[in-house]
């Protein structure tokens, strides 16, 4: 997503969020209303007196709806609009504290870790300038050692007249060899395992860092290669790390977003017997009452303050109730909003008007082929009608069930496609009763391929 977009975000108008929402989703008013409403209020909340500011907590949110009727894709669509730091996290993902996996702690960690890249891209985005001419001298100083002396007229001269064929790109395909540093540092401990590598490594004072992170490696690559690698080094190195923390971490802490999705999978709370799992899921609610509620949370970046991060929670509420999570958790989520199921209307509408919709999708991977294809309208309109038949029949997986009846009518086409180059492939309702009847009036059959 381009930058003037993210930054123009804080600026709308609720109005204004809904409608750039309105291109990607169909329906779904409220709770694109709500999210709309609760990141106004963060840009509001931004222009309080420092005292008052401190008052004014986020109005976390909950949205609940069946399976697949959009309400990761709010959030996704949200976080690509957003300049804000946006994390999506899966309740399920954690454990409690003292149990092993990961604890809900690290997705304040995470958040700081998305801010920090945010930033940093953001203030890179200045120095792309300065980082080319840097990189230039690094190159020149490969192909020409020893040439950048200062009162040596000759030498200079020739190395401008270097400067100017690597510009052209005449060295391109010439082999240097550079010092790469490895950044191996996240992958290594990530092999190593474990989420609370990051906390240990803060207690030996980043030595792990230091271990993994800053390994220097020779490698022989060509001028072009090493032109990307350097220059990526020399961004590196002009960006004020110092300054993209600061700035990240009061982003993260009063634009921060977190979108726990699957939340009602951990609200079960007398439901199933035996208790043992429920024993760790209302531990994992409690774990995550303190952030919620406003902490400090310790990061290697340090410590993160979370009273002011938006918390929207999304669950399908099918076998538990919000009111089953643990009161003091519903309390820190006051706005409840209910996603409606979709219509036959509404299932028309996804296949045709959001930008980049699935059968504008189709069209475009088939026309790689030299193949047009062409939607009548009747057809989207029996699309539509097979894909809520399937849903009521078998089981009701929302706008999914479009990609899988899709996939079904395009399989024979895209199979052929290579073999139909400049045919023009016209998709009517007998061509998709053709297709599709058979399976979907075989209950059977159709519980396993759509
Ligand atoms: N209202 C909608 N408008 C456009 N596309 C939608 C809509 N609802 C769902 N979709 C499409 O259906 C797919 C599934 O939607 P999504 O992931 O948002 O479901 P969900 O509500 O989060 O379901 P779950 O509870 O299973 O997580 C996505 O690919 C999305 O593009
Ligand atoms: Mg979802």
């Amino acid at each position: 997503m381009n930058q003037s977009v993210n930054l123009q975000l804080d600026q709308m108008t609720p109005r204004q969020i809904v409608e750039e929402l309105d291109k990607y989703i169909i329906g779904q008013t409220k709770a694109k209303k709500a999210v709309a409403i609760a990141l106004r209020n963060r840009t509001r909340r931004q222009q309080l007196s420092a005292e008052m500011r401190d008052e004014v907590y986020p109005k976390n949110i909950i949205m609940i709806g069946s399976t697949g009727v959009g309400k990761t894709e709010i959030a996704r669509r949200l976080s690509k609009l957003s300049g804000a730091p946006f994390l999506k996290v899966e309740a399920t993902k954690y454990t409690e504290v003292g149990y092993v996996g990961r604890d809900v702690e690290s997705m304040i960690r995470d958040l700081m870790a998305t801010a920090i890249a945010l930033v940093k891209t953001e203030l890179q985005a200045n120095l792309t300038g300065e980082a080319q001419l840097h990189t230039e001298d690094a190159l020149l100083d490969l192909l020409l050692p020893g040439s950048r002396k200062e009162g040596d007229a000759s030498g200079t001269e020739t190395r401008e007249k270097f400067r100017e064929k690597l510009r052209r790109g005449d060295f391109d395909d010439k082999k240097v060899e550079i010092q790469t540093s490895v950044k191996g540092g996240n992958s290594a401990v990530e092999l190593l395992g474990g989420a609370n590598l990051e906390e240990m490594d803060q207690n030996l004072g980043g030595a792990l860092g230091n271990i993994f992170g800053s390994r220097k490696k020779k490698r022989t690559v060509s001028v072009k290669q090493a032109r990307e690698i350097l220059f990526a080094d020399e961004l590196d190195k002009l960006v004020d790390m110092d300054q993209v923390v600061e700035t990240a971490r009061e982003r993260a802490q009063s634009m921060g977003i977190i979108f726990i999705d699957e939340i009602d999978k951990i609200a079960s709370r007398n439901s199933g017997g035996g208790g043992g799992p429920d024993v760790s899921r209302e531990g994992v609610q409690r774990d995550i009452l303190p952030i919620i509620e406003g902490s400090k949370v310790t990061t290697k970046w340090g410590a993160i303050d979370t009273s002011h991060i938006l918390f929207i929670a999304a669950g399908a509420f099918h076998v538990s109730k919000p009111s089953d999570l643990i009161p003091e958790l519903q309390g820190r989520f006051p706005i409840r909003v209910e996603l409606e199921d979709l219509t036959h209307a509404d299932f028309q509408r996804i296949l045709t008007q959001p930008k980049n919709n699935l059968l504008l999708q189709y069209k475009e991977l088939l026309r790689t082929e030299g193949v047009e294809v062409i939607f009548t309208e009747e057809a989207v309109d029996r699309l539509a009608s097979y894909a809520f038949e399937v849903n009521s029949t078998t089981e009701n997986i929302g706008a999914r069930r479009l990609h899988t009846v899709l996939e079904l009518l395009m399989e024979e086409l895209s199979f052929t496609a290579p073999e139909i180059p400049g045919q023009s492939v016209t998709i009517t309702p007998e061509y998709i009763d053709e297709r599709l009847k058979p399976v979907v009036q075989d209950q059977d059959l159709a519980r396993y391929i759509l």
